[in-house]
């Protein structure tokens, strides 16, 4: 694991940006893994500059997201679907036949194998991570094995008291979720994960320094050839300590 522990924010949004940037003008077919959360709300404001400035082009770029709500209505502005919209696509000029985004068609079952389908056919080449104080990556939540493929998941109860801030009221936030399982995370070539502030230390300790473990998904990272992680002096603190 490559560990960079920035000034700020910002220089990690700077940072991570230009990966994806370069990853792009080097191979404009790439396949970018995306992430949702406040996390890469900063990267992605920092795409949409670049692509007003410098037109870097993402015609024919695939885009994979990692996962969903289930249950929330068409349209919903907290889907992961309205926000990739708001906050990426909707100012770049990809082509929406080339984005995907997990969701619930027929039976979870049939709609998970769908997206396992696609993911075999679009390996991303570098893949955008958040991490959950949990540990959680994607909506892997604690007890997610190694192997595990895109499947529908039960919130754990602190990823929805956590996620509550972006909608009204917590019993607005959906109990269910559809997400890429750890087995096709560990699928990328390169991954890029970013945590910063004070509540994700815990979690981020364990991920570097603790043992590879299913009661922490997150660690399974360290089995990853190409990791690199950025954070702050807060997410970090507990790693500066040592
Ligand atoms: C989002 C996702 C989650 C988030 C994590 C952190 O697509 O997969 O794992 O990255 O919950 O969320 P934020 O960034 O809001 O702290």
């Amino acid at each position: 694991m490559n560990i960079h522990i920035l000034r700020s924010k910002a220089e990690i949004d700077r940072a991570v940006a230009d990966l994806f940037i370069e990853q792009v003008r080097n191979n404009p077919k790439s396949v970018l893994g995306l992430a949702t959360g406040s996390t890469p709300i900063g990267v992605y404001g920092l795409l949409v500059k670049d692509h007003q400035e410098h037109h870097t082009d993402y015609k024919q770029v695939t885009t994979v997201n990692l996962d969903e709500y289930i249950g929330l209505p068409e349209g919903h502005p907290e889907s992961y679907k309205e926000f990739m919209r708001r906050n990426l696509f909707n100012h770049i000029n990809v082509d929406f036949n080339r984005v995907h985004i997990p969701f619930i068609k027929g039976t979870c079952e049939e709609s998970c194998q769908a997206y396992n389908n696609l993911l075999s056919q679009f390996v991303p080449d570098i893949q955008l991570l958040g991490i959950g104080a949990n540990g959680h990556i994607g909506f892997n939540e604690p007890g997610t094995k190694a192997d595990s493929k895109t499947h529908t998941v039960l919130l754990a109860e602190k990823t929805r008291l956590d996620n509550a801030r972006f909608f009204n009221h917590i019993d607005e936030v959906p109990t269910h979720a559809i997400t890429m399982g750890i087995s096709n995370i560990m699928d990328a070539k390169r991954i890029v994960l970013i945590a910063t502030g004070a509540s994700k230390a815990d979690a981020v300790n364990k991920m570097i320094t603790g043992e590879v473990t299913e009661s922490l998904p997150a660690s399974f990272l360290q089995r990853h050839g190409n990791v690199d992680i950025f954070l702050d002096k807060e997410a970090a603190k507990l790693l500066l300590k040592k």
